[in-house]
């Protein structure tokens, strides 16, 4: 009888949570949808321009009270793109859409209009303040090149992909940074297999074609290699088996291991991991050459000595962290204090650039001592948008005491009362002008290794904690869920989730 009772009520309460979930999910799409009215923006309010729309610059939106200012966004890709997931587009276990969020719904849902343009920041000049934009998107009209005032500037424009000037590999590698690479990859993928199954194929060339190479054992390379391998072992061994045992992904590293940010005990468990997958680990390996089949490396062996190699390879993915992009280099060419400067815009721990007046810069771009990641760069951009916040809150105050003390002189019979609200507004002037400097509070990283497992390095109480495994993978999961930008990407994912469960990867090449 008694358990009995507490079944029934554990079904009860599934139930109540099932269907109060459900209905939360509706709320939170019909909220979406139906935005509330929106303001003009005021002309007479100092204009702000952000460039970019990825981590930081979408963080910094999201806080901004953006009625304080006239705010223009300017970045030649009209969406967020939550990165963290971009390795499953690369093999179709999420679909791309699912992971952007497009600018324009981002924007509408602030309480003053914002102007976005869909378009590149060229050159930044610091001494007239303005900031120069090119369209360069397919489309044109009659004018595809301006010039923008601002009175603040905030640059958010990420980093571009690393090369180190190696020959070949900006002409055969896809790198994995935006949403057109992790398509390339994905159809590249799927052409290689097809070729290397050809009537007739060599045995030579079954081999190069299957065999997948990633350069850069970061993150990225890891995360890349573990989809990969996923994608083989789930989908395409059941689809193409002739084939199949052919397949082999090589992932080089030139360090004596991979993902060197982690903890020793999670590398270890990474790359055991790894090869249990049957993933060929090459540490120790610089890559110094790509051809359009092939990669020259060197190996570093342990008594010192040097040796050569080439590899054969269908698909080439570099992944070999950050460089700075070109409108960086130029505005740090432009000021003397960014002289020794080499990773991005150093910034002060206001996260002013420095040897500059009005310019803020956040995220991939900026040098802070901080690694680079989306954590990061969003912390930063909450920090500008509450910073900005309270200088909008600072002005007013300030001009309103002004506006007080000259209305005191001119009108005695109201002194005592103009004299308490000063003594007010200083009181909250103090408090709002006590903004301290940015500090990062790191929440730990989390890395996914392939057959649903992940790595996770997270701040516990006051130490860390370092686990790997399908726990681990759970936790990923759920926590990037969280992260997603809006309810209707959350849904997205879960959904994409579900159907590659059910029905496999989707491999035809479009
Ligand atoms: P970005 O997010 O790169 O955004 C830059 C923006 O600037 C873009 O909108 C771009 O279009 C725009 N832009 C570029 N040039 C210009 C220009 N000239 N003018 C105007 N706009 C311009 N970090 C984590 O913390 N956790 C993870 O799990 C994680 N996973 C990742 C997975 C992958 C595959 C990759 C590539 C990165 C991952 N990162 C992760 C790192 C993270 O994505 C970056 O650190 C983060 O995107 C940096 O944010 P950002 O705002 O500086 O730049
Ligand atoms: P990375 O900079 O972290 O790693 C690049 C790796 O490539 C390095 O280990 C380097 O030694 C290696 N390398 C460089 N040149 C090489 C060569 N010629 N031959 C062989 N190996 C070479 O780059 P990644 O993975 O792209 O990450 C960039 C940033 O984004 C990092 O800050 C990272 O933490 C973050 N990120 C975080 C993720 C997560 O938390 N899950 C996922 C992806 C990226």
């Amino acid at each position: 009888g008694k358990l009995r009772k507490t079944f029934r009520w554990m079904w009860r309460l599934t139930y109540l949570s099932v269907f109060g979930l459900a209905g939360y999910t509706v709320y939170l799409i019909y909220d979406d949808r139906h935005p509330e009215p929106q303001y003009e923006a005021d002309p007479s309010k100092k204009t702000l321009v952000i460039l970019g729309t990825g981590w930081g610059s979408v963080a910094l939106l999201k806080k901004l009270d953006t009625e304080n200012y006239n705010v223009v966004v300017v970045s030649p890709r009209n969406y967020f793109l939550f990165t963290p997931l971009l390795p499953s587009c690369t093999t179709g276990t999420i679909e791309h859409r699912s992971i952007m969020e497009p600018v324009r719904a981002i924007l509408r849902h602030k309480k003053a209009a914002v102007k976005y343009y869909e378009a590149e920041a060229s050159t930044i000049d610091p001494d007239r303040k303005v900031v120069k934009i090119v369209d360069n998107s397919e489309v044109k009209g009659a004018i595809s090149e301006t010039e923008i005032p601002y009175d603040m500037l905030v640059i958010g424009v990420g980093a571009e992909n690393a090369t180190f000037g190696i020959p070949g590999v900006r002409e055969h590698s896809c790198f994995l940074k935006e949403i057109g690479d992790a398509q390339r990859i994905r159809k590249k993928i799927m052409d290689c297999v097809e070729t290397a199954a050809f009537k007739d194929q060599s045995s030579d060339e079954i081999d190069r074609l299957m065999h997948m190479v990633v350069v850069g054992g970061g993150p990225t390379g890891v995360e890349f290699a573990g989809e990969l391998q996923d994608f083989f072992e789930e989908d395409i061994k059941k689809l193409v088996p002739e084939i199949s045992p052919r397949f082999k992904v090589t992932l080089i590293e030139a360090l004596p291991n991979v993902l060197p940010s982690f903890s020793k005990q999670l590398i270890d468990y990474t790359e055991n991991t790894l090869r249990e997958e049957k993933i060929d680990i090459k540490t120790k390996t610089m890559v110094k050459k790509v051809t359009n089949n092939t990669v020259e490396a060197e190996i570093s062996r342990p008594d010192g000595s040097k040796e050569r190699v080439v590899i054969p390879y269908g698909l080439l993915v570099w992944a070999t962290g950050n460089a700075v992009r070109p409108i960086v280099k130029d505005l740090m060419a432009r000021i003397p204090a960014q002289k020794d400067s080499r990773r991005g815009l150093a910034v002060n721990e206001y996260l002013v650039v420095q040897g500059t007046r009005d310019i803020w810069a956040i995220g991939d771009c900026a040098v802070a001592g901080y690694a680079p990641t989306a954590q990061v760069a969003s912390q930063e951009g909450s920090f500008l948008g509450r910073l900005f916040n309270n200088m909008a809150k600072t002005e007013a105050h300030e001009s309103r005491i002004q506006e007080l003390s000259s209305k005191m002189n001119l009108q005695a019979g109201n002194a005592a009362e103009a004299a308490e609200e000063i003594e007010k507004l200083e009181k909250q002037l103090r408090r709002v002008k006590d903004i301290k400097p940015f500090r990062y509070s790191h929440q730990g990283s989390l890395a996914y290794i392939g057959s649903e497992k992940a790595v996770a390095d997270v701040s516990w109480w006051n130490g860390n904690l370092a686990t790997g495994g399908r726990m681990t993978y759970l936790f990923w999961r759920s926590a990037y869920l969280s992260m997603c930008f809006s309810t209707r990407n959350r849904v997205l994912v879960i959904v994409d989730w579900l159907k590659s469960k059910a029905f496999g990867r989707d491999v035809s090449r479009e």
